[in-house]
């Protein structure tokens, strides 16, 4: 092989790997926000928001618990990761972030019994401190909990 045909393909690897790393990483923030973001969400639309959370990301099984940040936007969910929150321990969880300030943050609540599709849900709204996981490049990847 010559030189530069050497160099291209490891130029071309090189290309490769840093693209699959990027893309690995803004998956798991497109699927944070998936599945905890949907601005304006209203109360009601709990039923509908979950049948497709459940349906791409728990198997159609029915997920007990799932918040929804709705609002001020997910700018402000990003900035969390960095300046408008601080770091937060918790046993056993790296990269811990909790909010400085509140976010409206709507709860589907699970309200059958068999777990098994379709999925209904009870949805509570109310303004809430957020503690994320963000990964290196400052994005939400995992929705940990939310306090009063
Ligand atoms: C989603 O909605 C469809 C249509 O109502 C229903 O057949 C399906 O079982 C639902 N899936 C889940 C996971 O709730």
């Amino acid at each position: 092989m010559s030189l530069i045909m050497k160099t291209t393909s490891c130029l071309l690897l090189l290309i490769l790997a840093i693209t699959c790393t990027v893309t690995g990483r803004d998956r798991q923030y497109r699927k944070f926000l998936d599945q905890h973001y949907k601005y304006g969400m209203r109360t009601r639309d709990c039923n509908k928001k979950m049948n497709v959370t459940n349906e791409l990301y728990n198997a159609n099984k029915c997920k007990p618990l799932n918040s929804i940040i709705t609002k001020p936007n997910w700018r402000e969910i990003k900035a969390v990761c960095d300046g408008a929150g601080r770091s937060f321990h918790m046993a056993g969880i790296r990269n811990l972030r909790e909010s400085l300030h509140r976010f409206e943050v709507v709860t589907c609540e699970y309200t059958g019994e068999s777990g098994k599709a379709p999925c209904k849900y009870e949805g509570t709204k109310e303004w809430r401190y957020i503690v994320i996981a963000c990964n290196e490049k400052k994005l939400p990847v995992h929705y940990q909990f939310d306090h009063n």
